[in-house]
């Protein structure tokens, strides 16, 4: 598995960005619903494809691991970004997972289903010890879905513009023991 590895799920694949994703990605970085809990805020077209393009590049030139948009299988459409990757804003750069999906499709189980795919990834592929995921408390979806995906939080940590956010973890031993739990219910 490397930087052009498609993962593939019940509905969804998860494939590396092209520059044809440019209206896609756009619909999601232009919706302050969205952007509600990124740093950056609302982004301008040209921001947008200059950070499309910028993921595209660094996806293929280093190995972040996995940036990948979601697909869904029966449209053939784009519907968000999720990410497994070192996280540059804390200490020791822990693995984090990340998601969103634009508005339409929220509901879905889109971000679960992708991530937990990344996950699988991390823990059975790479062989992670640990993956982190940083949630705004005010943001639930967020924070269901980390549940959802077996994280719990650990601690509080100061995040730029957002103040006290909660980091969610789980590790390779929780997610053995999360994935048994899951397979006998
Ligand atoms: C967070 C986000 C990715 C979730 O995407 P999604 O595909 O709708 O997620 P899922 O459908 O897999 O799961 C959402 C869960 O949150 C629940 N939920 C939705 N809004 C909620 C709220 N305000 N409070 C609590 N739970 C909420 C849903 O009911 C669902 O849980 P359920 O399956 O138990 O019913 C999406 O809302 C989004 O893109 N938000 C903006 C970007 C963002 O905040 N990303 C996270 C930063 S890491």
């Amino acid at each position: 598995m490397n930087a052009d590895t498609v993962f593939e799920t019940e509905r969804l694949i998860l494939r590396p960005f092209t520059g044809d994703d440019l209206d896609a990605v756009f619909e999601r970085t232009s919706d302050p619903d969205v952007m509600l809990y990124q740093n950056c805020g609302t982004l301008t077209f040209e921001d947008t494809r200059t950070g499309l393009e910028r993921t595209i590049r660094a996806a293929l030139e280093t190995w972040p691991f996995a940036i990948r948009a979601i697909v869904v299988k029966a449209t053939n459409q784009n519907v968000g970004v999720c990410h497994l990757g070192p996280c540059h804003r804390l200490e020791g750069h822990p693995i984090e997972i990340s998601y969103s999906i634009v508005r339409a499709r929220w509901g879905n189980g889109y971000a679960t289903e992708a991530s937990a795919r990344l996950i699988q990834y991390g823990f059975e592929s790479l062989d992670l010890a640990e993956i982190i995921a940083a949630v705004n408390p005010k943001n639930g979806a967020s924070a269901r879905v980390a549940e959802k995906l077996g994280l719990s939080v650990r601690e509080k940590v100061e995040w730029p513009k957002q103040g006290l956010v909660d980091l969610y973890t789980i590790t390779k031993e929780a997610y053995a023991d999360w994935r048994r739990a899951c397979s006998n219910t």
